[in-house]
């Protein structure tokens, strides 16, 4: 029987190219420009597949340089002379709650959605990626109207004060491990600062952006504030990154685009740049931590999201003396894993996004066994159909070998083996990344050494992948710069403006 909308529409005649989950039809495949839902000035469309099956899931309207300028001009519109920036912070505050109450109501059909979208499995999308999506509007929420500058009695007769002002239009570029999260990371402290924002979401994942800036329009987000121009990165993305109207720029990719953002940026209106890059993180484990607790940690460490992390644990280190015991508990451990139907209760491992990495992923396997490495579970496609990697482990890894050095954003373990702490630091840090560490161990001393010692942004005691709205996060070295999360994202959406003057006829000056 064919699924029906609540209004008794037969949704498979009406979404011939946009295939529905049971339910769920897919609402929004159009352009999001000044409050509308609307197709490609050029008429185009690219193909979103569902990763699980490799199959077409929604034809998308696909945005390039005159769309992406339209959406300018409706969010400078929509600055210059909207609402938005005048409304007083806790107006603004109110909003976004109200989006974050919004998005909580519709949580099944936006983790759905991302599911169908991305792959991973639906208890991830709605347990993790909207809740922590959710957290995160309403922490920046929270702070909207608290965001307060300072006054100066200056050195003559003359006060100053510093005000905190909104940057204008923000361009914001996300990738497609955590759309949700990058989405509400980068849109809910450029919008709690006042700032209009156009969101170009990753093309592999481009629906839960949609969906949820028809949810933010619902909440009171004027047209114009918010605007998503799904489309590829080299057109869309790029044009972003040098248009001459864009305030400040948000990046969360690859270290190669990086870097792409950042000149486009100096070449055009040189707009200052954040950047959320990659990582080869170190997970380290040292011969007094809890084996079991280890293996544990190290499982999600790298297999959590099928790999696909920026802050995956891409280098594993084990001490010597427990490195054979540790090695035969991380086979069985992974060995555990169910793989499947990401909309399956109890599936903990989906496909990887797409061909691309797919691919990527499984070269990086063939690289590890001809420099050496020893394979010792997983290493294969799995299915005839879709994008399932097996979670692999590698051991013997040696410093030098590409799945030492390389982010591999798939499901492959690489342990290595380290005999005393000062060699390690020196070898954890021997990457051009430094996003994020771990180390494992009971000692305090050794534990704070390592934790000052490794150049990264993030260091996590006994733990991994705990994160918090209210931590700053983000990378040293080529990882990136710039801070999400916390007083520190929504700072980092506003300029710093000093105004001086006399202080006539007062009795101090
Ligand atoms: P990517 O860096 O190409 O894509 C991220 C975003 O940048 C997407 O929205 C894309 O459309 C856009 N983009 C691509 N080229 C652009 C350009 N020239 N100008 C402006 N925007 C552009 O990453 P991709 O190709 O999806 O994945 C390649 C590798 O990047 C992965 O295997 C992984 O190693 C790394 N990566 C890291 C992420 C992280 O969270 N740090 C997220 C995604 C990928
Ligand atoms: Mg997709």
């Amino acid at each position: 029987m064919a699924p029906h909308s609540k209004d008794g529409h037969d949704m498979h005649a009406a979404a011939a190219t946009n295939i529905q989950p049971a339910g769920f039809p897919i609402k929004y495949t159009k352009l999001f420009i000044d409050g509308e839902f609307v197709d490609a000035i050029s008429g185009k469309t690219f193909q979103s597949l569902n990763p699980s099956t490799g199959e077409l899931l929604a034809s998308v309207a696909e945005a390039d340089v005159a769309d992406v300028d339209k959406a300018v001009k409706a969010a400078r519109k929509a600055f210059e002379e909207g609402p938005w920036p005048r409304l007083s912070g806790y107006e603004r505050g109110r909003i976004l709650h109200k989006f974050a109450d919004l998005l909580e109501q519709n949580e099944d059909e936006l983790a759905h959605l991302e599911t169908l979208d991305n792959g991973k499995p639906l208890f991830n999308s709605k347990y993790m990626d909207v809740v922590t999506g959710v957290k995160c509007i309403r922490m920046i929420a929270g702070w909207a109207d608290k965001v307060t500058g300072q006054t100066f009695k200056l050195d003559g007769p003359y006060q100053g004060i510093s005000v905190y002002e909104p940057y204008g239009v923000i361009g914001a570029i996300i990738p497609w491990n955590f759309p949700i999260i990058m989405f509400i990371v980068k849109t809910a402290s450029s919008l709690a600062a006042g700032n209009s924002i156009v969101v170009k979401p990753a093309e592999q994942t481009p629906l839960t952006a949609l969906y949820m800036a028809a949810l933010a329009k619902q909440a009171g987000v004027p047209n114009g504030a918010l605007n998503v121009v799904p489309g590829f990165g080299p057109i869309a993305g790029a044009s972003i990154a040098s248009h001459m109207d864009i305030d400040k720029v948000g990046f969360i990719g690859s270290t190669q685009v990086g870097r792409l953002i950042m000149e486009a940026a100096a070449k055009s209106n040189l707009k200052p740049v954040s950047l959320e890059l990659g990582g080869k993180s170190p997970l380290v484990i040292c011969e007094d931590a809890d084996l079991d607790t280890a293996v544990e940690i190290a499982n999600g460490s790298l297999f959590f999201n099928m790999g696909q992390c920026c802050t995956a644990g891409g280098r594993t280190f084990v001490q010597e003396s427990i490195y054979e015991a540790f090695v035969n508990k991380a086979i069985e451990k992974a060995k555990k894993i169910v793989i499947g139907d990401p909309f399956k209760a109890g599936v903990e491992h989906g496909p990887q996004v797409d061909e691309k990495q797919f691919k990527k992923t499984l070269d990086y396997i063939e690289s590890g066994k001809a420099e050496g490495a020893r394979l010792l579970t997983g290493g294969h496609s799995v299915g005839k159909q879709g994008y399932f990697i097996e979670p692999t482990i590698f051991s013997d890894v040696k410093d030098d070998m590409k799945i030492a050095t390389d982010e591999i954003f798939g499901p492959v373990m690489s342990i290595l083996k380290f005999k005393t702490l000062d060699e390690l630091i020196k070898r954890a840090n021997d990457s051009k990344y430094g996003l994020v560490a771990s180390i494992l161990t009971k000692d305090i001393d050794v534990a704070h050494k390592f934790a000052r010692s490794l150049r990264v942004g993030t260091v996590w005691i006994n733990c991994y992948h705990v994160y918090d709205q209210s931590v700053p996060f983000g990378g040293y070295k080529m990882s990136g710069f710039g801070r999400e999360n916390g007083l520190a994202s929504l700072l980092s959406h506003m300029q710093l403006k000093s105004i001086i003057y006399p202080l006539k006829d007062s009795p101090w000056h």
